[in-house]
């Protein structure tokens, strides 16, 4: 079977097209812009790895460009695709808000609509536990209202999952939105947390702690997630005449539409995830306190119950593995000598 993965030289994009590779039955369509939010020899270096196996086919594409991705499409016959490209980042959103408008609302809405005329048989698609915003009730539940998103970046996630559900309904495109949490580990991005304290720590740097410290994330192992989404995709969602109308879960519909939380489902706090990091670097960090940061949401942790009913308790990794597993990745990557 044929399956484009758009966003395919990024983080989560790169570990799901490793994961489905193994599948020898798939073959794989990657497409990127490979644009230079973050340092793209990164994504060049993920893009060579995928490159060794015969069933991994990339071009690099922006999904702006619907009539290339149309044509793309088409000529390869895609009957799946994941969609993970997209501008991502808390922080950039209020910095750099058309990127989002660009490349989340008009790159996704190309996507629904190459669903819609080339009869895809299934669109799994990012999006994010910043859509909970607001919501203080914890555990996060897809069942319960999430419409107070805190920032742009939020807001185009929320909205795609509100124009799937459209599409879902008027054409019968099954569609998946996973709500990603914190995903964090080897070939992780450089603008995120992980891999900006390892970095500045090993080069004796301050690293900066937002709201005193005072966060607390449910981190989500990279191999974790592309092992979810690689079971999510053949569980396609179907249409439930019987959904109660009068009761809406926003979750669920008439629709062949699903969302679901993808998360290791755990509570870490920001200060213990950090002295992992430095028990592994066998180095203390110098630590510069500072506020909250506008558009940070303050804790999240996610209930598992909806995907672990649908697709059965998956294992996950724990988070001080997760880190020492990364933190092996970036000495080897980056070439860091351990008396250093
Ligand atoms: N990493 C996380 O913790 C996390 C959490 C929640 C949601 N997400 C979502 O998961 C998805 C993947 O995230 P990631 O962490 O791998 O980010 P990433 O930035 O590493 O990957 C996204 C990839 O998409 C590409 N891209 C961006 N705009 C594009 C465009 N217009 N056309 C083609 N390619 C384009 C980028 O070059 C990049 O390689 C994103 O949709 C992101 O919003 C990630």
């Amino acid at each position: 079977m044929n399956i484009l993965i758009t966003g395919s030289a990024g983080f989560i994009g790169f570990h799901t097209s490793l994961k489905l590779i193994e599948k020898k039955k798939c073959q794989l369509f990657g497409i990127d812009n490979i644009n230079n939010y973050y340092d793209k020899k990164i994504k060049y270096d993920r893009l060579e790895i995928l490159k060794r196996n015969k069933n991994f086919n990339f071009k690099k594409l922006d999904i702006t460009n619907y009539k290339n991705i149309f044509n793309y499409v088409k000529k390869n016959k895609i009957e799946y695709i994941i969609h993970l490209a997209a501008q991502a980042g808390v922080r950039h959103s209020l910095k750099k808000p058309r990127d989002y408008i660009n490349s989340n609302l008009i790159g996704f809405f190309n996507i629904l609509e190459i669903c819609k005329k080339l009869k895809i048989k299934h669109l799994v698609y990012a999006s994010t536990s910043s859509v909970y915003g607001l919501n203080q009730n914890f555990p996060f539940r897809e069942d319960k209202i999430a419409d107070h998103p805190i920032q742009l970046y939020a807001a185009t996630k929320k909205s795609n999952e509100i124009m799937a559900h459209s599409y879902s309904h008027l054409y019968n495109i099954p569609t998946t939105g996973c709500r990603f949490f914190t995903v964090y580990g080897p070939w992780g991005r450089p603008d995120m947390s992980l891999f900006k304290f390892t970095k500045n720590i090993i080069e004796k740097k301050k690293i900066e702690i937002f709201n005193n410290g005072n966060h607390s994330r449910d981190f989500t192992y990279c191999k974790d997630v592309a092992n979810i989404i690689s079971i999510l995709l053949f569980k396609i969602p179907k249409k439930r005449p019987k959904f109660n109308k009068k009761n809406l879960d926003p979750s669920l519909s008439t629709a062949p539409f699903n969302i679901l939380n993808i998360s290791s489902g755990k509570k870490v706090k920001l200060l213990d995830f950090i002295k992992e990091i430095e028990l592994n670097l066998k180095k203390k960090s110098k630590k510069k306190f500072l506020p909250m940061q506008t558009g940070d949401i303050k804790d999240t942790l996610s209930s598992k119950k909806k995907l672990s009913k649908f697709i059965g308790n998956q294992k996950t990794v724990n988070y001080k593995d997760g880190i020492k597993y990364f933190i092996d990745w970036y000495k080897k990557y980056y070439k860091i000598n351990d008396s250093i």
